[in-house]
């Protein structure tokens, strides 16, 4: 008979307790506030979200460049050796991947550091300078 009690006592401390932390998800769902106040030129709510989804994870080598080097790689601005011209490139890569990823992210002469983009991370760069390389020789 203890027994019987001591199991119907035990079901029914574990019920309440669900019922209490169901309760408590819907009191919190109760006071959550209606709207969300989004000032004009802060990124909140939905658009905030899809951006952190965007930017989730390095983008690659390409997309680096096109988005950072493009502007002075594509066109020679600047002095700047130009992507796929193998010519521009040979005696560049000779100097070893090393150096040429010291210097993309540390600048070189009319190169500015990480290409002017100070907020990509070190990964990025060198996946860009690795897409040129691959591109130019
Ligand atoms: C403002 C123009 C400009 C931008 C933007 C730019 N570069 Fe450069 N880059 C240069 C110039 C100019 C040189 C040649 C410097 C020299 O040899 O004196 C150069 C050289 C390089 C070199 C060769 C360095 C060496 O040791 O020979 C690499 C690698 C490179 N850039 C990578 C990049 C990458 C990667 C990006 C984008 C993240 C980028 N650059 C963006 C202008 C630019």
């Amino acid at each position: 008979m203890k027994r019987v009690l001591a199991v119907v006592l035990l079901g029914f401390g574990i019920t309440a307790g669900a019922v209490m932390a169901s309760v408590d998800d819907e009191i919190r769902a109760r006071i959550q506030p209606v709207g969300e106040v989004c000032l004009q030129g802060e990124e909140c709510g939905e658009a905030a979200a899809a951006t952190e989804t965007a930017s989730s994870g390095p983008r690659s080598g390409s997309e680096v460049y096109d988005a950072v080097c493009m502007a002075c790689h594509t066109t020679g601005a600047a002095g700047a050796p130009v992507i796929g011209n193998a010519s521009d490139w040979a005696p560049r890569i000779d100097q070893g991947m090393e150096t040429l990823i010291n210097h993309a992210l540390n600048g070189f002469n009319a190169m500015p550091a990480k290409g002017g983009c100070a907020s990509c991370p070190d990964e990025e760069i060198q996946a860009a300078v690795e897409h040129i390389v691959a591109e130019s020789k």
